[in-house]
């Protein structure tokens, strides 16, 4: 289960919390994002945007969730996305059965098993109902997309699409050829995705609707090695956990190259700034792994896979799957819908572009950003709760105190509150309770800076900036607020230089 903290933390200051949670027979796997949740929700997003996206010059598109139901005859989900699951034959309850099986008997289910292998499993390890201990029936596998009949007669089967880069496949041509852009090209693309999962008990970590950010790299496969900022990362070091020895080991992306490790430098260089995604999102690079996934375990449609995952208390947890799909999808929608989706180079080769993808969940981005930002620190009699947020992470940069509403302070912090905006920094205002309550509260969310307006700023124009980490304060000149802000923010300044 997730840590009971942040779960509560989270309850207590509507940062996330059960979809029309007023109605008792609400479905679970369903999550609203609070004000403050939904802020840092939005951060997430755009620090992908920002440091990724933008940074690596891919494009950015907006589809659609309904998706016919050819889309996904072609892209082997009809067939292939299923779990295997198994009821009670007493109690009728329902499971996933390699997760009854690994909790009960601790053997790990391969993705690909078949049912009749896993029936024998259970039968080797006597696993039986998780409920009343009665006999399970067969094993049988449950397709996990949610079907939606489209149109007054229902008759035009669509579903909601179990992965958002469905749509940058179906795109593809278009964008390559109005773009005017070369391969590599990466298509990126952020929104909800649906999976009817059996049991989603692990809060924003497993629901039934989740956000991810996805993008797909589309690239000439004689052309893998030919990456043309190579050169800036072959000296960084990927912690890559292989499939040989199980170890996680630091390799220099020239070596994982050299050693065929991975396919080639296309792939290395990506991984590469996944982990510098993730380290600028505040993530220790010590607690990031790129799991090699064996055949058994891939997905259908990948012919290598690295599960990045970042280790929390729960474990380690999958955030993103890094995977070369080949030419898999574009050949499949290719012969399903009839449209050549082949492309010429200059050179005058014609071939169907091979696609690797970064396949990062938001929802568990976000759990896990909270998971790692969690302090509880003991000040005599009373507990200090904080989120150590990264400044481009937290909801506000700043939050705006007036020591007192009278005298003039709180127009004077509306004055402060208002100079702050016009540089779009964030900043939140609040004049309600004690100072110390106040920072309390926007501790908990993660605010790494108060701002703090009294009766000397009236004489002198300065005011007193404190940090939420340290919980030190310094005096600075209302004039120089903003850029100090955006100093401490992107990292130029740190609070014990100021
Ligand atoms: N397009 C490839 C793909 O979707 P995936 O491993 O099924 O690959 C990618 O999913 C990421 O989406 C995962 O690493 C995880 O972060 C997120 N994700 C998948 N299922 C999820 C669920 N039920 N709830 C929350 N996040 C999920």
């Amino acid at each position: 289960m997730p840590k009971d903290e942040i779960v509560n933390l989270a309850a207590r200051r509507s940062l996330f919390y059960p979809t029309a949670e007023i109605y008792p027979g609400a479905p679970s796997g369903f999550f609203d994002f609070g004000p403050d949740g939904e802020t840092i929700h939005r951060k997430v997003l755009g620090f992908w945007r920002n440091e990724l996206v933008e940074r690596e010059k891919f494009v950015e598109i907006f589809g659609r969730q309904i998706l016919p139901e050819a889309v996904f005859r072609a892209s082997g989900h009809l067939e292939s996305f299923n779990d295997p699951i198994v009821q009670c034959g007493k109690c009728h309850s329902l499971f996933r059965a390699d997760k009854l099986i690994e909790e009960q008997a601790g053997e790990h289910v391969p993705e690909s098993a078949d049912v009749k292998k896993i029936d024998s499993i259970i039968a080797k390890n006597k696993v039986t109902c998780k409920k009343c201990k009665g006999k399970l029936g067969a094993v049988r596998k449950f397709n996990m997309m949610m079907k939606v009949d489209i149109g007054a007669t229902g008759d035009l089967p669509c579903y909601l699409r179990p992965e958002t880069c469905q749509t940058i496949f179906l795109d593809f041509a278009r964008v390559y050829k109005t773009m005017r852009r070369n391969l590599p090209l990466g298509i990126a693309q952020a929104g909800a995705s649906f999976r009817n999962e059996i049991s989603p008990r692990q809060s924003l970590l497993r629901g039934r609707e989740f956000g991810q950010m996805e993008v797909e790299i589309f690239f000439n496969p004689k052309k893998i090695d030919e990456m043309e900022n190579f050169g800036e990362v072959k000296d960084y070091r990927i912690n890559l956990m292989l499939l040989k020895d199980g170890e996680v080991k630091p390799i220099r992306c020239e070596d994982a190259v050299k050693n065929s490790i991975v396919s080639g430098r296309l792939v290395a260089y990506y991984l590469a700034r996944v982990q510098q995604l993730y380290a600028k999102y505040g993530v220790p690079v010590e607690k990031m792994r790129f799991r090699e996934l064996d055949s058994e375990e891939r997905a259908f449609y990948a012919k290598e896979t690295w599960d990045f995952e970042v280790e929390i208390d729960l474990g380690w947890m999958e955030l993103m799957a890094c995977n070369y799909r080949t030419d898999y999808d574009l050949s499949g929608h290719a012969k399903v819908s009839g449209r050549d989706l082949s492309i010429v180079e200059d050179d005058g080769e014609r071939f169907v572009p091979h696609i690797f993808e970064l396949s990062a969940g938001i929802d568990r981005t976000f759990y896990v950003l909270l998971d790692l930002a969690y302090r509880k620190e003991k000040r005599g009699p009373d507990e200090r709760v904080y989120l150590s947020l990264s400044p481009r992470i937290a909801p506000y940069l700043a939050a705006i105190f007036p020591l007192v509403k009278k005298d003039g302070l709180r127009e004077k912090a509306n004055e402060i509150l208002s100079t702050i905006q016009d540089y779009e920094l964030d900043a939140f205002y609040d004049e309600k309770g004690s100072i110390g309550k106040r920072y309390a509260r926007v501790d908990e969310i993660g605010v790494p800076y108060a701002v703090t307006i009294d009766y000397d700023t009236k004489k002198d124009n300065t005011v007193t900036l404190r940090d939420r980490d340290s919980m030190g304060q310094k005096r600075v000149k209302i004039e120089e607020l903003p850029e100090l802000l955006w100093k401490l923010k992107m990292g130029k300044l740190s609070f014990d230089k100021l």
